[in-house]
């Protein structure tokens, strides 16, 4: 048995990582590419939240909402941080990366454009990142990340009940702020599902499993999503392109994934299927506001050295 399998065994078997020195090459590639994806799509949602928190309606609905940056923010510290443990420097991490360099989700390189995207990013995307948070909070094999995620769970806790909350209000006012939730959840579901990547079936490298950083395969990870996104959706009357299907026991999506997505138009083409390849190249051209969003983040740094 090579070193990595003997890992791969030892971790299965419930043995947890403390430090650098027990990672062999594999488990350490595996962990940084899913802390990098994970800390840079924190840090990206604080300026995709931020225009919008400046257009709450109340007070108080402003001051929930500059906490949420607040909060995200530090967690996209905490990831980073932890990467520093692996070899990362945390200042070239914010400060000296391109905006193509980011890895964050494809959800956050979009603009969000009034107040019913942004509660809705709150109650729909915050609650892909509990479910994936919370799956590596219970199953990961990496202990300092472990106990990180106590705290990150409990804040995004608050995001989705800020969301829901906010929701519900605005999908019972009748006229336009009624149809602009709909409006919003049309193309923000659709990428909430899309969040949770390849099918299992199609996917190739599953080192992230097999050394049990994370538990639960991206189908699993995107059924919990929808088990807990759909009935709220349809309790607010909103409708999605998915449902529960008694007959297999779990929740359907209702076209054929993946599709294409109009950028511009925030339009999805559901009848335009693409392939998962595809869908890997639009991720790695980032989206439409990328660059703004990483200007955002850095600017603070670039005012400063002049
Ligand atoms: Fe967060
Ligand atoms: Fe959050």
């Amino acid at each position: 048995m090579t070193n990595e399998q003997q890992l791969k065994q030892s971790v299965q078997d419930g043995r947890m990582i403390e430090s650098v020195e027990e990672m062999t090459d594999g488990y350490k590639k595996a962990l940084e590419q899913i802390l990098l994806v994970s800390g840079d799509t924190e840090l990206m949602s604080a300026p995709a939240y931020y225009t919008e928190s400046m257009n709450a309606p109340s007070l108080n609905a402003r001051t929930s909402c500059v906490s949420v940056i607040q909060d995200e923010l530090g967690h996209g510290h905490i990831a980073y941080r932890l990467l520093e443990d692996l070899g990362y420097d945390r200042e070239d991490l914010v400060y000296g990366r391109e905006p193509h360099e980011f890895r964050n989700t494809y959800g956050f390189d979009q603009p969000l454009e009034n107040f019913a995207e942004l509660v809705c990013a709150h109650g729909m995307w915050d609650r892909a990142g509990i479910v994936l948070l919370g799956d590596i909070h219970e199953n990961t094999s990496y202990a300092p990340w472990k106990r990180a995620l106590t705290k990150v769970s409990k804040e995004e806790q608050f995001h989705l009940r800020h969301g829901e909350t906010w929701m519900r209000r605005l999908a019972n006012k009748s006229g336009q702020t009624g149809e602009k939730i709909q409006e919003a959840v049309d193309w923000m579901f659709p990428m909430g599902v899309e969040w949770f990547g390849m099918p299992d079936g199609k996917k190739k490298n599953n080192d992230q499993l097999e050394y049990r950083i994370k538990g639960k395969t991206n189908d699993e990870l995107r059924q919990d999503w929808l088990s807990r996104t759909v009935p709220m959706c349809e309790d607010l009357g909103l409708d999605v392109p998915a449902h529960y299907d008694e007959e297999s026991e779990e929740y359907v999506v209702e076209y054929d994934l993946p599709v294409a997505f109009d950028e511009r138009g925030k339009e999805w083409r559901f009848d335009e299927s693409i392939s998962w390849s595809d869908v890997m190249d639009r991720w790695r051209s980032r989206g439409p506001a990328n660059e703004r969003y990483v200007n955002m983040l850095q600017s603070g740094k670039l005012e400063g050295a002049v």
